[in-house]
């Protein structure tokens, strides 16, 4: 054999020794976990609708059990339907798993790759993270608590304002969710966006109408929770088509010019916190506080996107403003969704809405509104807005992780790169753990002896429920959350007769039903659509506290800084 016939021989037998490897390897890989079988090209995009998967994957949890996957298009969704599967993938191997998806269109192009929700698991994230915890982790978070207590009297104020507006006037929901303004709905989207607000740049929602930016706020928020939606672009489902140039992919120019756009607006919040903070402004939300710590670090001017390369990783200028967005975007449209879904449940339960009233009758009487030190005294409420957050979840199949490695689990493999799904909804919907799951049953969670247990607590095997995740992308804002589902439907309960609107021809109450899927929105977040409910003070002693208190806060905000409410 000469020279070059050697040198064939040598790359054959390096072929042939690697395709039997790969071959062997391939046997010897794990099965995929069960599922529909699907079509070439589409995999299962045409057996669910894609914007409410979650009535088909409860069908598909009941028959192929705590594991199983589909493909849409291109991409692999593994969805976990028990509490130990996900338990086991996002907190045991939660450093395979801490990733989030990340949309191309929404987060490479729209967010340039800055919003924390959609971050992969690294550096980037960790500092955001870290720096996010600073602000709503257990000890800060109870600094938010007075402005939870101030904010909710307004609230309260503007429910007894509204009356029984929603039911006399005709209000319609307009696209993306958009709430008309004089409707109920929008004064609890006040309340939760004005704390958000107060929160990171120190500066209130003073009033819904006519106000333009509170409406930029909801519209950067609608904007993105529409992009994002699966099927919103091809190029989520088909990554390939990342790869096209610019005149066949008009999503490119499109996004980017969502980011300009939704930075005119963000970039400015931003920069008109620099100028208060320059000014010496009174009350501080988090993106002064920030730049008042990184000035003293001697880095006053940190332009551009991500963090510096030290082991102090200060976020730059960017990462700053999108670290702020996810903190506005992640904790307003949340908490209301849980507060229209808790009305829409009472409403539907008059008998615990009744034995809720006679508890907080007892409790706190009709002289003072409920307050912190309340909340272990009122154990049936409480039991109601957790059986609020079981049956009706606000992402019912939270936020979807990623997986970033190969790995095996049950038997069965989860490819790298696969979509991962805490499927919220099927746990909360499994007969075993919760009976008669479809009622609501608040007494699955009374505990009138000892200290409640919110899902908060280190515990996440026995968890009451799921609604704020798992593991290392746990929500944030729970403490937060929490509190003001606490303050604001405690006071709610106190302060008001809830009534629905009536069928004027029956004259029985007209509610939408709790379990047609057409109450709620379709997307990441089920919201319930809007709905009419009338709004009664419960006496005329009650009225006259919220009117003075109301009054009252008004001095509150002049002396903290903040703007005052105008009406
Ligand atoms: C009832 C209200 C809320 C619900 C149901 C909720 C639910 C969730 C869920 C499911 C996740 C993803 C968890 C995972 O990946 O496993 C999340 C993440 C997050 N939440 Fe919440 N949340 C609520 C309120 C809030 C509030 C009030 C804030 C802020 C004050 C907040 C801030 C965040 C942030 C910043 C993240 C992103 C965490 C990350 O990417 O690492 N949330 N939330």
């Amino acid at each position: 054999m000469d020279a070059r016939t050697n040198e064939l021989a040598i790359v054959a037998i390096t072929l042939l020794a690697t395709v039997v490897l790969l071959y062997a390897k391939g046997t010897r890989r794990a099965p995929l976990p069960p599922g529909p079988r699907g079509i070439p090209f589409f995999g299962n995009m045409f057996q669910f609708n894609v914007m409410r998967p979650n009535p088909q994957y409860l069908k598909w949890a009941q028959k192929y059990g705590p594991v199983f996957s589909v493909k849409l298009g291109g991409q692999r969704i593994v969805v976990l339907n028990s509490s130990e599967a996900a338990d086991e993938l996002f907190v045991t191997r939660s450093k395979l798993y801490s990733s989030h998806e990340s949309p191309h269109v929404g987060f490479d192009l729209v967010s340039d790759q800055q919003r924390m929700v959609f971050m992969p698991y690294g550096r980037e994230w960790k500092i955001s993270r870290k720096n996010v915890h600073g602000l709503l982790g257990p000890g800060p978070s109870k600094q938010m608590r007075k402005m939870q207590e101030l904010e909710s009297r307004v609230m309260l104020h503007d429910l007894l304002c509204h009356g029984e507006t929603s039911i006399t006037e005709d209000f319609v929901e307009g696209p993306h969710g958009k709430v008309p303004e004089r409707h109920w709905f929008s004064i609890i989207r006040r309340y939760t966006t004005s704390l958000m607000m107060t929160l990171v740049y120190g500066r209130r929602i003073e009033r819904i109408v006519d106000n333009p930016e509170l409406h930029k706020v909801y519209d950067v928020m609608a904007n993105i929770t529409h992009v994002c939606q699966p099927g919103s672009y091809l190029v989520d489902a088909l990554p390939f088509l990342r790869w096209l140039p610019d005149m066949l992919a008009p999503w490119r120019a499109e996004g980017r010019k969502m980011h300009e756009w939704e930075m005119a607006f963000w970039g400015k919040l931003f920069s008109d916190s620099r100028t208060a903070l320059l000014n010496g402004a009174g009350f501080n939300g988090f993106v002064q506080s920030y730049l008042r710590a990184r000035a003293e670090a001697g880095l006053e001017d940190l332009p551009g996107k991500g963090a510096t390369e030290d082991a102090a990783g200060w976020m730059r200028d960017k990462l700053v403003t999108y670290t702020a967005v996810s903190i506005i975007e992640a904790g307003s449209d949340t908490t209301s969704t849980a507060v229209f879904s808790f009305v829409l449940l009472m409403l539907s339960n008059p008998d615990a809405l009744q034995r809720a009233k006679e508890e907080m009758d007892l409790v706190v009487g009709s002289s003072r509104m409920p307050e912190w030190e309340d909340e272990d005294r009122l154990p049936w409420l409480t039991a109601c807005i957790k059986e609020t957050l079981r049956r009706a979840p606000p992402f019912p199949l939270g936020i979807p992780h990623k997986a970033d490695e190969d790995d095996v689990y049950n038997g069965y493999l989860i490819p790298k790169g696969s979509t991962v799904v805490g499927n919220i909804w099927a746990i909360h919907m499994d007969p075993v753990r919760y009976p008669d799951p479809s009622a609501f049953k608040p007494e699955r969670f009374y505990n009138p002896d000892g200290k409640l247990n919110w899902a908060s607590g280190p515990d996440t095997h026995n968890r009451d429920h799921y609604i704020f995740g798992w593991g290392r992308r746990f929500c944030s804002g729970k403490y937060v959350a929490e509190a003001s589902l606490f303050i604001v439907l405690s006071r709610l309960i106190w302060g008001f007769e809830l009534h629905a609107a009536s069928d004027p021809q029956t004259g029985k109450a007209r509610l939408p039903g709790v379990n047609e899927e057409d109450t709620f929105t379709d997307g990441l977040v089920s919201a319930p659509k809007i709905y009419p409910v009338g709004f009664k003070p419960r006496s005329e002693k009650h009225a006259e506290m919220i009117t003075a208190s109301y009054k009252d806060v008004q001095n509150d905000w002049q002396s903290m800084g903040l703007a005052g409410d105008e009406r």
